[in-house]
């Protein structure tokens, strides 16, 4: 039962930050967002939550927004871009770890008792085991993956402080797409730059041969998970994978977005280029632990959730 209970959504202007709100908006919990607008949109944030713009890198701004007096945590603000993290690891590191060791150091601060982490299936860089449990080693390949899992265990490092117990859950989140998934941001999001390029007429670029895959799960199945696990006492001090447990290749994901638009290869133009840095081959979740714990798994099939994320897009960005 949520009882009028306080969540700060960190990164909730962002792409899933913003659906989570939602979600816990139509749950009965109140909600406070934390956000610099680097990459999330104002208007992604739904009226009826408090908005406070700044940065988890500044204490200041972290403060404020612990103010709130959250009872729950769920931290998404990050810098989400594989690319980016490669150009300016540096940057990549001050967001996703120093930002992070900010948040738990509120949370110290404020007897905090609960939070969720946003974390990545980019800790296993390329996994030997496919589907991936969460057993599999962590040895991320991309300096992304790096800062995901440093933060991911400095998250479980602070809820062993006896001085502060805390309850923390992370999801391991698998590529996630849906409305609100910047479509001209060509550093993230591999699904939403397809449907960018297919909408706007400019050609698709395919890195690699194409035949690497991906875990898509759609974005209102994440949300479901985080807002489940908030009082699920079976999820603290644990670490889940959300995917759908299913692989598509970037080939069958190109094709997918252009029979939306009713396009097919020769129709369109995909041309192909070399693999970039930090790209991994395969992908693809063990949802077993998930399964098991919450009940959960994706509900929305890809063909499904692309056509809403479509429909979405072909209202240039109406809010959904
Ligand atoms: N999209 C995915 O497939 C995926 C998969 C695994 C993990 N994640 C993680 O989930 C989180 C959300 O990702 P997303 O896809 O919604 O990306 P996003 O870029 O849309 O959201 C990130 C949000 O964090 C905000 N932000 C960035 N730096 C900040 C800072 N210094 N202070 C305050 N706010 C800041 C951005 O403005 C944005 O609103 C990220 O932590 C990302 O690493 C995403």
């Amino acid at each position: 039962m949520a009882e009028n209970r306080c969540v700060l959504v960190t990164g909730g202007a962002g792409f899933i930050g913003s659906h989570l709100v939602d979600t816990l908006l139509d749950r009965g919990f109140r909600v406070t967002v934390l956000d610099n607008l680097n990459t999330g949109v104002r208007t992604n944030v739904n009226p009826g939550a408090d908005f406070i713009e700044g940065d988890v890198r500044k204490t200041d701004d972290v403060t404020r927004a612990f103010n709130s007096k959250p009872d729950v945590v769920c931290h998404l603000a990050g810098q989400a871009s594989i690319r980016l993290a490669w150009s300016d690891p540096a940057a990549d590191l001050a967001v996703n770890v120093e930002g992070t060791l900010n948040i738990l150091a509120a949370c110290r601060r404020k007897r905090t008792p609960r939070l969720l982490y946003a974390s990545s299936m980019m800790i296993y860089g390329d996994p030997k085991t496919l589907p991936t449990p969460e057993t599999a080693p962590a040895l991320p390949v991309a300096h992304y993956g790096v800062t995901k899992f440093a933060a991911e265990r400095y998250v479980a490092l602070a809820a062993e402080d006896p001085e502060h117990p805390m309850a923390v859950t992370s999801f391991r989140m698998f590529n996630v797409y849906g409305p609100r998934q910047a479509l001209d941001n060509p550093y993230q999001g591999v699904l939403a730059i397809f449907l960018g390029h297919a909408l706007r007429g400019e050609t698709i670029t395919i890195h690699s041969d194409g035949e690497q895959s991906r875990d898509f799960v759609f974005v209102d199945d994440i949300c479901r998970a985080w807002v489940d696990a908030i009082d699920t006492p079976a999820t603290f001090g644990r670490v889940f994978n959300l995917g759908s447990g299913r692989a598509t290749t970037v080939n069958q994901l190109c094709d997918a977005v252009l029979r939306q638009f009713g396009l097919d290869r020769s129709t369109f133009e995909v041309n192909t280029a070399p693999a970039q840095m930090g790209d991994i081959r395969t992908s693809e979740a063990a949802i077993e632990a998930v399964a098991e714990i919450l009940a959960w798994r994706a509900e929305v099939d890809l063909e499904q959730g692309m056509a809403a994320t479509v429909a979405w897009a072909r209202g240039a960005g109406s809010k959904q």
